[in-house]
């Protein structure tokens, strides 16, 4: 990891819920909070179906977030309303409640403390709302300035052919910056290499389609940067006439790391990339992103389902449970000091290549119902020491602490 503390990406108390019928409710993501530093690798953890690919595609906005924010670069770029309506709703309720027995004058006075309050929330759900919508718009018109200022004066101090040329160039870094996405600096390798790719598109069409949409109009120089990044991943340049279902699994993976990568990304959400694969492939795979991180300096959010695969490659290791995150520390210090029983549970199931420990090794089984009372005092997320936290109560706060002196 650089020594750059910078914070690329930050996600605060996100909530993404999924509404399954009138009444009910997916809590896919619930009140997760974590931030990634510029330059390192952040593992995310968690078993089948708790919450890692909704974490993902809600930061790339795929989804109309639930709650919360999502800050890339310090602009938010994802913003969520429902906190505050629940907010609203129980001021309201509460102002019902409580003028019943109030005299008038505190009724009076309740009534205006409660419109405040709910003023202050309707302006924040407005600002989320058009942060949600607003942030591409802002960016790009920040880098249509830029081009503007950078042509100016090149424009008018050239003449004849040469103003001619200018003027092209311009007018194509023009529409390339109006078509700029601050969400394009954050690309996705979606989980299952087999149905990420369209079957009907040629390995060129797929690696391009970004660059497309930007308004890269230039066949040839769509060709070459299709072919340079086809090298780059380890593939060849005669593979870009062919399609998907022509390519093992393990090179589909590397199509779709040739894909992400061509949008010169700051940020790479890899979803399990290699979990579809067989063992001596993943080594490939995770080889090469490693190569590539170090090159082009990228920052990765680095998805799994189990310990193994992130221990070696995450500078920071968050672990998610039914869409709540129970506990993030440093690699080193999650595998020296692992607090939750989830995380102890994940860590026992890791074999190591040393028959005597193998042989006494017992998985723990993570039995929430048996391990918690949340009855009376309800778990939040705590920080145990710097930059190690745990969600819990007092109760266990209390015997953390004491298990870690
Ligand atoms: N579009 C959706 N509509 C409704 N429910 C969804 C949707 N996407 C995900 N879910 C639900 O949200 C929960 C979290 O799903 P998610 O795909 O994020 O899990 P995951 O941690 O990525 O699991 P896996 O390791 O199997 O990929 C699951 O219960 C899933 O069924
Ligand atoms: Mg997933």
């Amino acid at each position: 990891m650089e020594n750059n503390q910078e914070v690329l990406l930050r996600v605060d108390h996100l909530c993404q819920y999924f509404k399954m019928g009138p009444n009910a409710v997916t809590k896919a993501v619930d009140d997760v909070s974590f931030d990634i530093k510029k330059g390192e690798v952040f593992g995310l953890v968690g078993e089948s179906g708790c919450g890692k690919t909704t974490t993902g595609r809600s930061i790339i906005k795929l989804y109309d977030i639930t709650s919360g924010s999502v800050y890339f670069k310090g602009v938010r770029i994802a913003a969520g309303t429902q906190s505050y309506k629940d907010a609203i709703k129980k001021a309201q309720d509460e102002l019902k409640e409580k003028s019943k027995t109030a005299s008038p004058e505190e009724a009076a006075k309740l009534k205006a403390e409660t419109d405040a309050f709910i003023a202050e929330q309707r302006k924040q759900i407005k600002l989320a709302q058009y942060d949600q919508k607003n942030c591409d718009k802002a960016y790009a018109a920040q880098q249509v300035k830029k081009v503007e200022e950078k042509y100016a004066p090149l424009l008018s101090a050239a003449t004849g052919d040469e103003k001619e040329k200018l003027t092209k160039e311009y007018r194509d870094e023009l529409r390339k910056a109006k078509n700029t996405r601050l969400v394009t600096q954050i690309q996705m390798i979606f989980q299952d290499p087999i149905a990420s790719l369209d079957p009907r598109m040629t390995v060129r069409e797929i690696i391009s389609e970004g660059l497309v949409i930007q308004g890269e109009r230039d066949k040839k120089v769509i060709d070459e940067k299709v072919y340079e990044m086809l090298e780059l991943v380890g593939l060849v340049r005669e593979h870009a006439s062919r399609y998907p279902h022509e390519f093992s699994g393990g090179q589909r993976q590397r199509i779709g790391v040739a894909r992400s990568i061509i949008m010169n990304p700051e940020l790479i959400i890899a979803d399990e990339p290699v979990s579809a694969l067989d063992v001596s492939v993943q080594a490939q795979v995770i080889n090469l992103l490693n190569e590539l991180r170090e090159k082009f300096g990228l920052t990765l959010l680095f998805i799994a389902h189990d310990l193994s695969v992130v221990k070696y490659f995450s500078d920071r290791i968050g672990v998610m449970y039914y869409g709540k995150m129970v506990e993030l520390a440093d690699s080193d210090e999650l595998f020296l000091n692992p607090m939750h029983p989830y995380t102890r549970s994940l860590l026992s199931a890791i074999p190591l290549p040393d028959p005597i420990y193998e042989k006494q090794r017992k998985r723990i089984v993570y039995n929430p119902l048996a391990e918690h009372d949340y009855s009376q005092d309800p778990p939040t997320f705590r920080e145990l020491k710097p930059g190690h936290f745990v969600q819990c109560n007092e109760a266990e706060y209390r015997k953390y602490m004491e298990q870690l002196k």
